[in-house]
């Protein structure tokens, strides 16, 4: 499409995980982190500047922006928070989903009701907070897709590229972070329900994930 533009996402792949001494970092969480991965900070400015990225693209009316429960919901309120004050209007969505991990290769992702009539004719942008295999994206585009949007884009702040499945295509349109294949917490995102309001993005210690 001619008029988006998204600038390439940071690629933290090879960079070596900041120790719990380095940063501010909770005491209740610290013991828990192997170390951080990614800085509130900086993960705060990329934010910033993919908004900046999506406000080049001209909307008809409000964006519908869907935020993916829950992980998402702080990258979202950032995110559409930096979008208004870039003069860009935007109504909000929600959408869930599960998906059954453990079972790689079947894994069924299953969305919550969602009013898809909302769908036609309007922008509409998916905001999620991490592609992994990829279905749970894939799934929620391709349902997005056939009610008929004005547009359709995608922004999602991590990527972890080397857990992508092979009959995934699906790429989205906004990355903040290309990550290597661990298992993050953190700035919303959860390992069993908990972390999320961690700050930063951190590992956890390979002995609590079992
Ligand atoms: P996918 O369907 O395999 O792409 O998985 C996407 C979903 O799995 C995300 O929306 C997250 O909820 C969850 N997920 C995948 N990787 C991580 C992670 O490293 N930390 C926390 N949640 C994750
Ligand atoms: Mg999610």
């Amino acid at each position: 499409m001619v008029d988006l533009y998204s600038s390439p996402p940071i690629d933290i792949r090879n960079r070596p995980l900041v120790g719990v001494d380095q940063l501010v970092v909770p005491d209740v969480y610290r013991n828990d982190l192997k170390g951080i991965m990614l800085s509130e900070g900086e993960m705060r400015n990329r934010v910033e500047r993919i908004a900046a990225d999506i406000s080049i693209f001209p909307i008809e009316g409000d964006l519908l922006s869907i935020c993916m429960l829950k992980g998402a919901m702080y990258f979202f309120t950032d995110l559409n928070r930096a979008l208004g004050a870039l003069d860009y209007p935007v109504e909000f969505g929600t959408l869930g989903s599960e998906s059954y991990h453990g079972e790689e290769s079947t894994g069924k992702v299953i969305l919550s009701p969602f009013d898809y009539d909302k769908i036609p004719g309007r922008d509409v942008l998916i905001v999620e907070d991490i592609i992994d295999t990829g279905r749970t994206l894939d799934k929620v585009v391709n349902k997005m897709g056939a009610h008929n949007p004005r547009s359709l884009r995608v922004a999602c702040l991590f990527d972890k590229p080397s857990r992508r499945l092979a009959d995934v295509t699906l790429q989205p349109d906004y990355i903040g972070f290309k990550i290597p294949d661990e298992f993050i917490i953190g700035g919303g995102l959860d390992f069993d329900g908990r972390y999320r309001n961690l700050p930063h993005v951190a590992v956890l210690k390979d002995e609590l994930r079992s």
